[in-house]
């Protein structure tokens, strides 16, 4: 992706000229016509091409400027604001370090690593510890007046902790809640929302009178007037003093800044600030790597576009721009009708990208989106990819409408518009025969022989509407449908026998009400100890239990009450009567919450957290995990599904990973799943 395909001459002209006017769109208003990636990997073929043929350099190269491309802005700049040579690897990274070195004629006194904040570079100027103007980049030697937007600019105080003139220099962005605010307020005012931070943050710093305010972060990472590359300050030492003025630094991040000895642990917190960028809460898009001391910054220099001593190690692009093909309707298992985007196949951070979540319709509309679109996308670490905004200025005119349905695709009934997400009317009975299987699953009611075929036959059949119709069933019935020989009819019945008397957590989870899983079923079932008790109690008594508030206490209570037929019949069948000693009243949690439901008190795991990762083996082959989480429970342990300083014990089988890897870190104790099993022999299930 990286190593940019040789241009022709012809090719590199039009190079250079597409290259430009990304460059100008991006530095203009922080629209753009290219991903990151893309502009990225033009201008290292334009490079390229220019160190094999210097004679055919263009003027309009972006590689000669400080800025690359025209901006408004007509304040000039104390001293030019730089930029940042790039690098993609961590080879790239150490070629870079021995480069250095080589023009130092020796190892710099240490460096500073930091995250490459992913917003727009201002300038803020204080006089005696005012701040009196605000300038964006520009071009890198002039910029744009935007002191009008400092009072929504956090981070950014109007009152330094010391008189001094400074002009301190760093980056404006929108943090990821920032964002999701900015939008709202944008759409309940009628305005499109941003396409993603980064554009907000631009589009929010040049924007003059709006009717509402969005409020933005500001993070220094430079001043002028306080040292650094011509004083007597390290880098560090000048974040330092920054934050101590009282400016915002990312020093109060989990991706702080940090001053390292040499190149191999340079490379260590790189990777390290890489791996937390998802969990940020703020974008990145690279890491910059600093010498730190002011004595090396100062013989190393820079050139007219970048310093010599600081180089960003970028990243691969969270967001990328590709093309709208279709938009999917799906109907789940509780008949929502959920959009989801078909795209280009697109490949954001290694990981190829051909669907991703619309949301709602709503959310289509407030996008603007039309098929045949280019749009951003976003993915970040695990998140499902989603479709951020179209790029309405590449629109071709051949853009199509999209068609939101006027039924529901898979049972034809009507839609309910009432809320953001549709449904189908006949909710969850639109998905008879997904429900039913879901409900006959392993870690349900585990109905051996309903499977999908068996399902679908069922409620073709007309036999089975929903899932007290499977507890009904009788032997006539069965026998008359096609493909059901005795010996399966009887095979069924008797599964289904055995799954009226499952426990309660077990029928509760088949009923699949929005909001609970397994491990939150189990808690529920353990809470309350019977479906009578359950179907009792308002949204207050349920938040009761570990791990609920009050939005989905509410909402299992409305779910429940929509049951109400299914879970009557089902009760009068038998299924999931039975009842259990609740532990309710359980005391107001004082602890953090943890997973799992309340233990019963006395068994061998009393007091335990545990964690079970990779595959069991011995007695405990035949488990799913769910089971495994209800036989810790039996014996009075915890079950989770993370290891956290809270955990005490991971039983880990074969093929286990970074759990064990992250428990044997944390010191905790690991048994195999024949330990395991042993400690446990009193609770095993017994074999069938
Ligand atoms: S240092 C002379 N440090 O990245 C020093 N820049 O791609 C020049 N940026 O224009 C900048 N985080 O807008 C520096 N920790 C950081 C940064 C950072 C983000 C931006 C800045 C710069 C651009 C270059």
């Amino acid at each position: 992706m990286n190593n940019a395909a040789p241009l022709s001459s012809g090719d590199y002209a039009d190079a250079v000229a597409t290259a430009t006017r990304a460059a100008a769109a991006y530095y203009a208003d922080g629209t753009t016509t290219l991903g990151d990636d893309e502009y990225d990997a033009l201008v290292r073929a334009i490079a390229a091409y220019e160190q094999a043929h210097p004679e055919e350099m263009s003027e309009q190269s972006p590689t000669g400027k400080v800025a690359g491309g025209a901006a408004e802005g007509d304040v000039p700049h104390s001293v030019p604001m730089l930029s940042l040579d790039n690098v993609f690897s961590g080879e790239e990274l150490a070629d870079w370090a021995a480069s250095l070195e080589r023009r130092l004629g020796r190892a710099p006194a240490g460096w500073c690593v930091e995250p490459k904040l992913d917003g727009l570079a201002v300038a803020a100027r204080y006089e005696a510890g005012a701040l009196r103007q605000v300038l964006t980049r520009g071009n890198g030697l002039a910029g744009e007046d935007i002191t009008h937007t400092a009072g929504d600019v956090l981070g950014l105080p109007a009152v330094l902790a010391e008189p001094v003139d400074v002009e301190l220099r760093g980056e404006v962005l929108l943090t990821h809640a920032q964002f999701e605010l900015a939008n709202e307020i944008r759409t309940a005012h009628g305005a499109v929302p941003f396409a993603n931070p980064r554009n907000g943050a631009a589009g929010t710093l040049r924007a003059k009178d709006r009717p509402y305010r969005i409020e933005l972060t500001f993070f220094a990472y430079d001043a002028v007037g306080l040292g650094g590359a011509d004083g007597a300050l390290a880098h560090s030492a000048l974040l330092e003093r920054l934050a101590a003025l009282g400016a915002n630094t990312a020093a109060a991040t989990a991706a702080a800044p940090q001053r390292c000895e040499s190149v191999a642990e340079v490379q260590r917190r790189v990777e390290e600030i890489a791996g937390m960028r998802a969990a940020l809460p703020f974008g990145i898009d690279g890491v910059v790597v600093k010498a730190d001391d002011a004595a090396d910054q100062a013989q190393a220099g820079s050139g007219s576009r970048a310093p010599r001593w600081a180089v960003a190690r970028k990243l691969a692009a969270e967001h990328k721009v590709t093309r709208l093909l279709a938009v999917e309707w799906a109907v789940g298992r509780t008949g929502v009708i959920a959009p989801r985007a078909v795209l280009e196949p697109v490949v954001i951070d290694g990981v190829t990208v051909s669907f991703a979540t619309l949301h709602n319709p709503a959310d289509i509309e407030r996008r603007g989106l039309m098929l045949g679109d280019r749009v951003f996308v976003y993915r970040a670490g695990d998140v499902i990819p989603r479709v951020e905004a179209p790029l309405v200025e590449e629109r071709t005119g051949a853009e199509q409408p999209i068609v939101f349905p006027s039924a529901c695709p898979r049972c034809g009934e009507a839609i309910d518009t009432g809320e953001q997400r549709w449904r189908c009317v006949r909710g969850r009975n639109c998905q008879a025969v997904a429900s039913i299987i879901y409900a006959a699953g392993r870690d349900q009611l585990d109905i051996e022989g309903l499977g999908s075929t068996r399902a679908v036959q069922l409620v073709e059949a007309g036999l089975v509407r929903d899932l007290a119709d499977v507890f009904t069933l009788t032997r006539e019935q069965l026998l008359s449908l096609e493909r059901m020989g005795a010996t399966s009819t009887d095979n069924l019945l008797a599964a289904v026998e055995t799954a009226r008397s499952r426990p309660l957590n077990r029928v509760l989870c088949a009923l699949g009400v929005r909001g609970t899983g397994r491990s939150m079923s189990r808690r529920i079932a353990a809470h309350f100890g019977s479906m009578a008790a359950i179907r009792a109690a308002d949204a207050e008594t349920l938040a009761a239990v570990e791990g609920i508030g009050p939005e989905k206490a509410r909402l299992v209570v409305s779910e429940l009450a929509e049951l109400t037929d299914l879970l009557d019949r089902l009760a009068a069948l038998g299924v999931g009567t039975q009842v259990t000693a609740p532990t309710a009243p359980a005391p107001v949690p004082t602890a953090e919450p943890a997973e799992g439901a309340e233990p019963p008190a006395g068994g061998p795991l009393t007091g335990e957290a545990v964690v079970v990762t990779g595959s069991m083996s011995g007695p405990l082959a035949a488990l799913s995990r769910n089971e495994m989480n209800e036989l810790i429970e039996r014996a009075g342990g915890k079950a989770s599904s993370s290891v956290s300083k809270r955990t005490t014990l991971l039983v880990a089988g074969e093929k286990a990973g970074s759990k064990r890897a992250k428990a044997e870190e944390l010191g905790i104790r690991v048994l195999d799943p024949e330990q395991f099993a042993a400690l446990l022999a009193d609770h095993l299930p017994v074999a069938a």
